[in-house]
Formats: structure tokens, sequence, C-alpha cells
């Protein structure tokens, strides 16, 4: 078991030590960080967070596109600390997790990886 930490910019850069075998969602709970969730398996995006600084793994998350992968949004109820992370919380980091499909629709290689093609097509 490895320890690191997690800073919350938009939190007054709050820093919580979790462990790296439990999900950050439920480490973070632990110390008493209210945070949004849903499903708790990676499926419906409720519990998302923005990496700015950091390695997480989050290998088990379903809900997110390409798009929102490479905007560094994070599924904390299935990711899990590589190393001491730095992550904006709440609504506010969620500038870039929606968009209007009509406005901005996604390219062919910002989709789910599971449809993406390796480039815009
Ligand atoms: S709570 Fe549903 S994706 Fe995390």
């Amino acid at each position: 078991m490895t320890k690191y930490m997690v800073k919350i910019s938009n939190r007054g850069n709050a820093e919580y030590e979790v462990d790296d075998k439990r999900p950050i969602l439920d480490e973070l709970r632990r110390h008493g960080v209210d945070l949004p969730y849903g499903c708790k398996y990676g499926g419906c995006i409720t519990c998302a967070a923005k990496l700015t600084a950091g390695n997480i793994d989050q290998r088990r998350q379903v809900a997110l596109n390409n798009w929102q992968l490479d905007n560094g949004y994070v599924i904390l109820c299935v990711a899990r600390a590589r190393s001491d992370i730095t992550l904006e919380i709440g609504t506010e980091s969620h500038d870039k997790l929606y968009r209007n499909p009509f406005l901005e629709p996604l390219k062919s290689y910002q989709l789910k990886s599971d449809i993406a093609s390796k480039e815009d097509t």
C-alpha cells in the first residue's frame, strides 16, 4: 500500500492523504470531503473532477469520451492515485465536461475509445 497526497486547488489547496489501492472518491469522503456521486462504478459521470497535476489510474471508468479525457477529467469513484495529484472539484471544474452536441459535435476521434477513430475522418 502506497500513500499519496491529493491537493484540491479550488478548496484552498486543502491536502489529504489517500491509499493508492482505494478509489479517490472513497478516500476523500473518508476525510470528510463532501463530493457528489451516483453509480460508484464509473458509468454516470456524477463524480467527475479535473486532474491538473499528477497521475491516476482510471482504467475502470466507462463514462468519459476521449474529448473529456483529453481535457483532464477523472472519474473519482474508480480512479486510484498513482502519484501526488492536484484536482479541481465541483461544478466549477466542469467547464469542459459537457458540451452542446448540436453546436459543437464531437469529431470521430473524440468519441469514447471503443468507437473512436484514430484520426478525424
Ligand atoms: S459515481 Fe457514477 S461515475 Fe462516479
